[in-house]
């Protein structure tokens, strides 16, 4: 057992899709959740500039003293999920490898092809494709979809909205061409796009990264003996605003509450 707290951290919102779920297998963990809003996306961003957010976000939750980290977000541990655990020295789960695990079962069992929807920094790194063509995994289709951030950031998306549906077409609908068995929404972010994404991919089953990583840290905590039996609260910070980190989150949990947020300074980490 062990009472320390899980740090989760995204470039925003996204990672509270992973958090939603961590929340509801894990129910008796505390959370501490850092959102780096003010320099929202790092999807376009070089492979530099991620690094270096990346460890300033990891310095602030190992300031709060957590026993592991959940990196929330598909950029971050598609470029630096090693240096991220290196500086770490706790157990640092990413969603990659837990995301192509659970596509690669999925197309195992159909024409063994995979669709990989995410930012352009997590494209160009070529980490899904990686895991997935070493899982035996023989077509990948790459689709990098940079316009999805910051509708989910900022428009609030519905199924019905047409300029949602105008550019979730355009990026997917020469996917769904393709046929794909399984689309890994390799940004934390496409899970509030699902509806819509499965439009225009309706024979194919949509894998959210952040649920497969919620799982992944789950089963090494308790591989680990670190879970606890006596929390269940979460915290959550911001780099940007805590009164809109507040009223967006709610999109994100699900029914899951944040009432409140703080805003931290994240350049002095
Ligand atoms: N949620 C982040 C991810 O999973 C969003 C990336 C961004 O900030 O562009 O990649």
């Amino acid at each position: 057992m062990n009472k320390l707290p899980i740090g989760v951290f995204d470039s925003g919102l996204g990672g509270l899709t992973a958090t939603g779920h961590l929340r509801s297998i894990l129910p008796n963990e505390d959370i501490i959740y850092f959102g780096d809003n003010a320099r929202i996306p790092y999807g376009t961003k070089s492979p530099e500039i991620i690094l270096k957010f990346a460890l300033q976000d990891t310095k602030f939750l190992l300031s709060k003293g957590v026993k592991a980290i959940l990196i929330a977000c598909g950029t971050v541990s598609s470029n630096c999920l090693n240096e991220v655990a290196a500086l770490a020295d706790i157990p640092v789960v990413g969603v990659i490898n837990a995301a192509a695990r659970a596509a690669a079962a999925v197309a195992k069992q159909g024409k063994n092809s995979v669709a990989v929807l995410g930012t352009n920094a997590t494209i160009e790194s070529g980490a899904y494709e990686t895991a997935l063509r070493n899982m035996g995994v023989e077509s990948v289709i790459n689709r990098a979809c940079p316009m999805f951030v910051p509708l989910v950031e900022n428009w609030h998306p519905t199924a019905e909205d047409i300029a949602t549906n105008a550019v979730v077409s355009e990026y997917i609908s020469p996917v769904g061409a393709q046929n794909p068995d399984a689309a890994i929404l390799g940004c934390t972010h496409y899970p509030l796009l699902s509806e819509v994404i499965k439009k225009y991919l309706p024979n194919t089953q949509l894998i959210s990264s952040g649920v497969c990583a919620a799982e992944e840290l789950k089963a090494i905590l308790t591989q680990k003996g670190l879970l606890n039996t006596a929390g269940g609260k979460t915290e959550f910070y911001t780099s940007g605003g805590a009164e809109a980190f507040v009223s967006n989150a709610k999109l994100f949990l699900k029914g899951e509450s944040c009432n409140t947020a703080q805003h931290i300074d994240i350049e002095k980490y």
